[in-house]
């Protein structure tokens, strides 16, 4: 008996351990989360902000592309172990396979940029500010450049991000969306990053600027399943006729792009939503938003408010920009935004 009194006490007081140390981890874990805040460089590195921001507006004075890009790069690095800069890692004997190879990511563009303003800011300040918030501030500024209207007020970024070590290819394959997704997917892919249906919806707005290649909706063009003409019924009959001629059958170029916004390609706006119901919208993915029950109500207000969307794509924006931070525990601040100190 007295053996089997010690063993609840013993277990007891195990589970009574496993409390405290849980309880002290959540903790920690706030507190450190709690590193993430707007001006974190304000002592350390005053014109942090403006470097990246002097550098993005630079870029994009040469290529109006650049921040369509830039935003894009925000959502990768984000959604693949956290905001931690690790889609920006290149290959190496000892990683071969990096996020930055994985399918999805192999149209990503603007590694260039991040590259120039961390070369500036670690002239300006070494070894203080991490890839991260420079992928951060640059999707932030991006989105001011590319006219997002925040209600006359400034759009904040909170900053205090560590770099990652660890990118894997297999990882960035099963976490990023496809084109072909559902909403189902979509939502579950999203809700898994701590987004939310909405947020998903809010932030596809994002599809209003820059362009996609082909081979991302071709399907929809040609041999379309079940659809007399071949092409997909719910794209608008005259832009399908338009996609045809930019991307013909066989896809002979794989190298070209098409806006995805056909009127104002280089404006964030809620366009995005109107072109969604004209059935002007490329995926399939983002077409699925205006033909589901549970996001078309979401979609519908989108077109009808545009400051409101606004407002909740910059929002959202930081929201996404806070996925799964990494602090000095688990990261470090590289010197090289291509490779782990
Ligand atoms: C909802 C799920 C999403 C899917 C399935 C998706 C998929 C895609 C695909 C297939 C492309 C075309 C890439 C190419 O062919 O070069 C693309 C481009 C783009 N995506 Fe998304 N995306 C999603 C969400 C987002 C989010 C959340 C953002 C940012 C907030 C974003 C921003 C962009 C931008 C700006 C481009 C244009 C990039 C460029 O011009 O280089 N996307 N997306």
């Amino acid at each position: 008996m007295g053996g089997l009194d010690f063993s609840r006490r013993s277990s007891a007081a195990e589970s009574c351990f496993v409390v405290v140390i849980a309880l002290s981890l959540l903790l920690v874990t706030q507190v450190r989360a709690q590193n993430i805040g707007v001006g974190f460089y304000d002592q350390s590195c005053p014109r942090a902000e403006s470097i990246v921001t002097e550098t993005v507006r630079e870029f994009n004075s040469r290529d109006a592309t650049v921040p369509a890009a830039l935003l894009r790069l925000l959502f990768h690095d984000c959604f693949v172990e956290g905001c931690d800069g690790s889609l920006l890692l290149d290959p190496s004997p000892e990683n071969p396979d990096v996020e930055k190879a994985a399918s999805p990511n192999l149209t990503v563009r603007g590694y260039d940029v991040i590259d120039a303003a961390k070369a500036r800011l670690e002239v300006e300040c070494p070894q203080t500010v991490s890839c991260a918030d420079i992928v951060a501030l640059a999707a932030r500024d991006s989105a001011v450049l590319a006219g997002l209207n925040f209600q006359g007020l400034p759009l904040t970024m909170a900053t205090g991000r560590w770099d990652g070590r660890v990118s894997s290819r297999n990882a960035a394959e099963a976490a990023l969306p496809s084109s072909k997704s559902n909403v189902q997917q979509l939502t579950a892919q999203f809700s898994n990053k701590g987004l939310s249906q909405d947020e998903m919806v809010t932030l596809s707005g994002a599809h209003s600027i820059g362009v996609a290649h082909c081979s991302n909706f071709m399907d929809r063009l040609y041999d379309f399943p079940g659809s007399p003409n071949g092409v997909d019924p719910t794209l608008d009959p005259d832009y399908a006729a338009e996609l045809q001629a930019k991307c013909p059958r066989g896809n002979p170029n794989p190298n070209t792009v098409v806006n995805m916004d056909p009127q104002t390609p280089f404006v964030i706006d809620n366009n995005f939503y109107s072109n969604g119901f004209a059935g002007k919208v490329l995926f399939s993915s983002d077409m699925a938003l205006f033909n589901d029950f549970e996001t078309q109500f979401t979609s519908d207000l989108n077109v009808v408010n545009g400051i409101t969307w606004n407002q909740k794509f910059g929002n959202a924006l930081a929201q996404m920009a806070a996925i799964d931070i990494k602090d000095d525990f688990d990261g470090e601040v590289r010197l090289n935004c291509r490779r782990i100190n």
